[in-house]
């Protein structure tokens, strides 16, 4: 008889439901074996397209595609059991018509079998997400500093410093709640209008370099322990693995290189690490 229990995964209704609750826990994954271990601490793993960056080597997004996503949010499933797995729509996937956003939104959906999908943009997207919101897809938002659109922004800069921007974000955060949305992901926004957007929207904010005030909050991975070469400034960094994978990288060399290798003997014993 097995004795493993049934693990129910966190659904886009769970999360919604946390607004104004307990903070929300959010990490980036783009692994299996990453995945494993932020699924025991995490309500929700977002296979962001920040992958370009920190596993591809790109400036930007831009260049990430919908089969990279796909390959990696199906990956990230493998690796997690409880957290709910947001899948995030690549530049050029969504923007041209609700159509092609709802093809490659159920392709994610299908490929994956992730739970949601996001989507940067806020007044301008709102009748996309209602489109897919209402055919069955649970859409995460993602206003603010949006890093797809770089070649129009020019630069990764935070967004409402100047008091007078702030109803553009406001709006954009209404219009994605309106819309159907279950939460959006604020980045990069001055605490004060992050704090008034969490006060009056009815669906929970995920910050990103937002302040402590949102419902919840979502790093990279890499960027917060310590392995990516450039992070924004204000990660907070909760390990140094860099140099601790270099220095093992080292030994390993070092080992090699004097010959002193474990022999054949061990080579087909599996260890359990
Ligand atoms: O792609 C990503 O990792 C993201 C987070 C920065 C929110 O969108």
């Amino acid at each position: 008889m097995s004795v493993q229990t049934a693990v129910r995964r966190k659904t886009a209704p769970d999360i919604r439901a946390r607004k104004g609750g307990e903070p929300i826990v959010m990490l980036t994954s783009y692994h299996a074996h990453t995945a494993a271990l932020v699924d025991r601490h995490c309500d929700t793993i977002l296979v962001g397209d920040s992958l370009g960056n920190v596993m591809h080597g790109f400036e930007t997004t831009v260049p990430v595609t919908l089969d990279m996503m796909i390959l990696q949010g199906a990956a990230v499933m493998r690796g997690s059991r409880q957290a709910l797995v947001v899948v995030d729509m690549p530049f050029g996937s969504y923007e041209a018509s609700k159509e092609q956003a709802f093809h490659s939104a159920a392709r994610i959906l299908k490929e994956t079998q992730c739970g949601a999908v996001k989507l940067e943009g806020g007044t301008r997207m709102a009748e996309t997400i209602a489109f897919l919101v209402e055919r069955g897809i649970p859409v995460m938002g993602h206003i603010g500093l949006t890093p797809q659109s770089i070649n129009t922004l020019g630069s990764f800069r935070a967004q409402g410093r100047e008091e007078a921007s702030w109803a553009r974000i406001e709006g954009d955060a209404k219009a994605v709640g309106d819309a159907g949305a279950f939460s959006v992901v604020i980045e990069a926004v001055a605490e004060p209008l992050a704090r008034k957007i969490t006060k009056e929207i009815a669906i929970p904010t995920i910050g990103i370099g937002a302040s402590a005030a949102c419902d919840g909050q979502v790093l990279v991975l890499e960027d917060m322990l310590g392995l990516s070469p450039r992070a924004p400034k204000f990660v907070r960094r909760y390990g140094n693995l860099g140099p601790a994978i270099e220095t093992a990288i080292e030994a390993y060399a070092s080992d090699v290189r004097s010959r002193a290798f474990p022999g054949p003997e061990h080579v087909y014993e599996m260890k359990k690490s």
